[in-house]
């Protein structure tokens, strides 16, 4: 069967189905209910996200989904259930998490991400790939953005499930989060379809200031002049989620309109920090680190403005060189 008429589908909405029911009647929902309640979660975003509870035990979504073999195969196709390759063993995927359906553009739930209650790792599950699910493509949250947005101008890009739903639950309606992957060029392809204006706004840690700077190379390709990407920086040790907890929606409205750094900006900051132009050798390593990163851009007026700022940083008339720079490796 061709991707849009899966049988998958219908076996992930009823998960859903059954993820959503144990959050309100199964005999540990206190646990899942307090916890979400320690977040900050009331349970209207808890059921605009649909948030769920996948609860302990090895095999209550498969006792409740599958009858005989050939439904079993079917949730393990579908990510749900795991079977054990030596002893052919199976059982559920999720296991005492609170869980998150992953729907695609459409809204169809088409895989879920589970965290757990406390402090055990991992941390969080997510659905493997599967015919319905790709990593590298969707985006956690775009169709609860939508759906809460008659019109959506900017889209927030952030790394984790709870950053989008804590933002939601303060009023910030507009927040996607990539599924544990680097941002890709097809996700922002995909952004760009639908606004013209991207913030990302990773976490204040190591990990999130390198996802974006990684995040800015794959910008490059769909810069097209008329397209704005823009970069938040966050207090060392914030994410979006105790940010706009602890300073509530306006201090972080102010933080978006006065902190966040044009894509420009911050590569020429960044780049500066690892090839100062403080001399004719940082310039000249400057330009060499620039050139390759600014030749990506496809919008004309932006590439030749981004060219005349390296020309004034370095003091240089980049025309006079030659058209075609060596490329140097992109992880600066
Ligand atoms: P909370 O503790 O619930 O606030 O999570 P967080 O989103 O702040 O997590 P963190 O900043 O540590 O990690 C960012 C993102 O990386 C998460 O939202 C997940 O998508 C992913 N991630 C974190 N830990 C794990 C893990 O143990 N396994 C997997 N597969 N992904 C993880
Ligand atoms: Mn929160
Ligand atoms: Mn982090
Ligand atoms: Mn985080
Ligand atoms: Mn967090």
């Amino acid at each position: 069967p061709s991707r849009q008429d899966s049988p998958l589908y219908p076996v992930l909405e009823n998960a859903a189905a059954f993820y959503r029911q144990q959050l309100r009647h199964h005999a540990q929902r206190k646990r899942a209910v307090d916890y979400l309640q320690q977040r900050g979660l009331t349970g209207q975003i808890a059921k605009l996200y649909d948030i769920g509870f996948a609860p302990p035990g090895w095999n209550n979504l498969m006792g409740h989904l599958a009858t005989d073999n050939t439904e079993e195969k079917v949730l393990i196709e579908a990510g749900l259930v795991v079977e054990n390759p030596d002893s052919g063993k199976r059982y559920d995927r999720f296991r005492d998490r609170i869980t998150f359906p992953i729907r695609d553009s459409r809204g169809r739930v088409i895989g879920f991400g589970g965290r757990v209650l406390g402090d055990d790792k991992p941390k969080y599950l997510n659905s493997p790939e599967t015919p319905v699910f790709h990593k590298g493509r969707e985006l956690y949250g775009l169709y609860e953005a939508r759906k809460q947005n008659r019109q959506l101008d900017d889209i927030l890009v952030v790394e984790g499930y709870m950053d989008v739903i804590a933002l939601a639950q303060h009023g910030v309606t507009n927040a996607v989060a990539t599924l544990g992957t680097a941002t890709s060029e097809e996700h922002l392809k995909r952004l760009f379809r639908i606004v013209n204006s991207v913030v990302f706004c990773f976490d204040g840690d190591n990990a999130g200031r390198q996802a974006a700077w990684r995040a800015l190379q794959s910008c490059l390709p769909a810069l097209e002049d008329g397209r704005h990407v823009r970069f938040m920086f966050l207090p060392e040790g914030q994410d979006p989620d105790s940010l706009i907890r602890s300073e509530g929606h306006d201090a972080f409205r102010a933080r978006m309109v006065q902190q966040a750094q044009p894509l420009t900006d911050y590569l020429f900051r960044h780049l500066a920090e690892e090839a100062p132009p403080d001399s004719l050798e940082g310039k000249a390593h400057l330009a060499t680190l620039a050139l390759p990163l600014i030749e990506q851009v496809p919008g004309s007026l932006l590439r030749r403005l981004l060219r005349q700022s390296l020309e004034a940083r370095t003091g240089m008339d980049l025309d006079s060189l030659p058209a075609a720079p060596p490329v140097e490796p992109t992880s600066a």
